[in-house]
């Protein structure tokens, strides 16, 4: 019994962190012993983009079932691509009895100019992929940039899929932040699920960033499926994170290790350390970036009647621990003067008063004028198999607090 328990938990550690191949490893198929060999599974797919960190850096992440050897990008102005970025070859094994091989590729773009379309492609001397294009990040001219945010969307019944690919290829977006959720769930059927969702998203992703956070469909594993598939900047995993981009610092954490504590209590302290530190940088660099915006999957606030933590008077992700209220994430971020939080994870729209220790904090002229206190988004309704709620009732916390008294 005990020996089985330390063989699980091996295979969880090992799942839970990246597994990065040697350039220069042994391929299972080798061409100088046998030239009637070779990969059969080479074409690169599921191609997609993420931030770099800055506007002249991106990144571009794709997936092949064979080892090709190596994998690159292909890029430049022109139709020669005349530049090439190595990509590092990774192995992401799901840890699923019959699951099969995964070679993820990510490579890094540098030296991208703003406004500048480049054209691109990833693959191998085994296979390359279709020509896709980006633009370098750069401020619209009526000012500022356009994100599509949204969370919860399912492979199935992806409703807002259609409509985010096409704004993409029109130009009428310029990064997506997806707020948690994906697939229903990526680990789903040997993970078929996850390369289903990620070939869906290729059509927007191919072309803009692709940002997203963790959410709780995607905990199997440590989250292993989000760990290996997505590539985000300043971090090994991508569960938190954060950037400049105009003047806005966006920050992405994972509500998530509050919730899923199985795989390690010590991430809620590390991410709150983390988290501490950024907000505080962040502030110190307000004359140049002055909005703080933050991204998680799972709300604080919602009036949603599930049963969901946002429902709670005591929220775990508002308030902190039970008992202890350690590491409660709304004084954190009303201290630190955070503008916006985004969140998911509740099927439906709402967008609050500024609101702190459920109170209404009005802005000056108006609600939200200089308000003296964070706004809250939560936008978990890009669908998916699950059920969806409508209401059209208001509800103010007011109410809330009233009724629970
Ligand atoms: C889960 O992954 C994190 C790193 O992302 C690691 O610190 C932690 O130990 C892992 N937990 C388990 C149970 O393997
Ligand atoms: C998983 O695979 C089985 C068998 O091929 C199929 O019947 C089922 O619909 C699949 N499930 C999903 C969620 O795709
Ligand atoms: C939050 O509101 C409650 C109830 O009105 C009050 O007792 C408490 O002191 C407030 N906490 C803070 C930190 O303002
Ligand atoms: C905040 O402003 C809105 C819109 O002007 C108003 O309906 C609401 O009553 C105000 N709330 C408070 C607490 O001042």
């Amino acid at each position: 019994m005990r020996l089985l328990l330390f063989s699980l938990l091996f295979i969880t550690t090992l799942n839970a962190r990246l597994h990065r191949l040697k350039p220069n490893r042994k391929l299972k198929w080798d061409i100088a012993k046998n030239p009637n060999q070779g990969p059969m599974k080479a074409q690169p797919e599921q191609i997609h983009l993420s931030y770099g960190g800055s506007p002249s850096t991106m990144f571009v992440t794709w997936l092949a079932f064979d080892d090709t050897g190596n994998g690159f990008v292909e890029w430049g102005e022109g139709r020669a691509m005349d530049r090439k970025s190595t990509a590092h070859v990774y192995l992401f094994q799901d840890g699923q009895s019959g699951s099969v091989d995964r070679y993820i590729f990510r490579a890094v773009l540098t030296g991208i100019e703003p406004g500048k379309t480049y054209r691109y492609h990833v693959g191998s001397q085994f296979g390359w992929s279709a020509i896709y294009e980006f633009t370098g990040l750069k401020e619209r001219s009526e000012g500022g940039f356009k994100m599509a945010v949204f969370g919860d969307m399912g492979s199935q019944n992806a409703r807002s899929l259609g409509k985010i690919q096409e704004m993409v290829q029109k130009g009428d977006v310029d990064m997506v932040l997806h707020v948690g959720d994906m697939a229903y769930d990526m680990n789903e059927n040997n993970s078929e699920m996850g390369d289903e969702f990620m070939r869906q998203i290729e059509p927007a992703a191919a072309y803009i960033p692709y940002m997203t956070a963790v959410g709780n469909h995607e905990n199997n594993r440590n989250f292993t499926q989000y760990v290996n598939r997505f590539t985000m900047p300043g971090t090994e995993n991508g569960l938190m994170y954060s950037f400049d981009l105009g003047l806005v610092h966006y920050i992405v954490i994972s509500t998530e290790f509050y919730f899923f504590t199985s795989w390690g209590w010590e991430q809620i302290g590390n991410q709150w350390r983390w988290l501490s530190e950024d907000l505080e940088k962040a502030n110190d660099n307000r004359h140049n970036v002055p909005w703080i915006i933050t991204m998680g999957h799972r709300p604080m606030y919602c009036s949603d009647f599930d049963g969901d933590d946002c429902t709670k008077y005591e929220s775990i992700i508002r308030n902190g621990l039970p008992e202890t209220h350690a590491y409660g994430l709304e004084k954190l971020f009303y201290k630190h003067g955070v503008d916006i939080e985004l969140w998911a994870h509740e099927h439906s729209y709402e967008r609050m008063f500024p609101v702190y220790n459920r109170t209404v904090y009005n802005g000056t002229d108006s609600p939200y004028v200089d308000p003296p206190a964070p706004v809250h988004v939560v936008t978990g309704s890009a669908v998916s198999v699950r059920r969806i709620y409508c209401h059209q009732k208001q509800i103010t916390f007011d109410y809330e607090i009233s009724m629970r008294q």
